[in-house]
């Protein structure tokens, strides 16, 4: 059974400085983040660019954190290798990018890291079910994928419940991730809705409030929320 897990929070360093990725890195460490979260843009798949396997490997020196690797990128089975051997725990695919999504997972799986699997908000979820078996975090987006501090979209909450269902029936664990707009007042809907991995830019690095503080406030109130729908008020 692959029930939800106690939830975790990765900061992404997409909101972080780039000038200073060495102390957004230290500060999700104090904060006591989970993992941290890599977002790779190639101006293809997405319009933004950001950066590549170089990054990934100089966070990696950097810091012991998980390193979730999401890879926005086109044609990914480019360079899942270099992602690899940058020291990317967690790759995790797009199942709208090009090539035979499968055969990247199980690849992603040869090259000793754990394979996920993303979808945008205007794709069936059918796409990723032959998928779910295969991969060890599936990434619901609650925005559209290329740019941080965007607003949630309320109707990943019903996919994050579908995504769930579809996860409680597996003997194994997987991470049910839910990424983009999630704030102190989105978070307990997606953990409601049985999300368990909470991918935090603009919440955790936004201006002028510690990273610290903002992941201490996220998980006071991802820790006070219940799986499931919010029970009946008494009579
Ligand atoms: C968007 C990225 C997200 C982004 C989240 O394409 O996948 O990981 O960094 O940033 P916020 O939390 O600010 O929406
Ligand atoms: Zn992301």
């Amino acid at each position: 059974m692959s029930a939800p897990r106690t939830p975790r929070i990765a900061p992404s360093l997409l909101s972080a400085d780039f000038a200073d990725l060495a102390g957004a890195i230290r500060a999700a460490e104090e904060g006591r983040a989970d993992a941290l979260h890599l977002d790779v843009m190639d101006g293809h798949f997405v319009p933004n660019i950001s950066f590549g396997p170089a990054v990934v490997k100089a966070v990696r020196s950097r810091t012991r954190l998980p390193l979730d690797v999401h890879l926005m990128i086109a044609e990914p089975e480019r360079y899942l290798e270099s992602f690899a051997k940058a020291g990317g725990d967690t790759l995790v695919l797009h199942v709208e990018s090009q090539g035979n999504i499968t055969a990247l997972v199980r690849r992603v799986r040869d090259l000793g890291a754990h394979p996920g699997i993303a979808i945008s908000p205007d794709t069936p979820l059918e796409r990723i079910a032959p998928l779910i078996p295969e991969v060890d975090e599936v990434i619901v987006m609650s925005v559209y994928p290329g740019f941080s501090g965007q607003s949630f979209l309320p109707q990943a909450l019903v996919r994050l419940g579908a995504v769930r269902k579809s996860l409680d029936r597996l003997a194994r664990s997987v991470d049910l991730s839910v990424d983009g707009g999630v704030t102190l007042e989105t978070a307990p809907g997606a953990r409601g809705a049985g999300a368990d991995f909470f991918v935090c830019g603009n919440s955790v690095y936004a201006k002028g409030q510690s990273p610290q503080e903002n992941l201490r406030a996220m998980r006071n109130v991802l820790d006070s929320t219940p799986v499931g729908p919010p029970s009946d008020p008494p009579h």
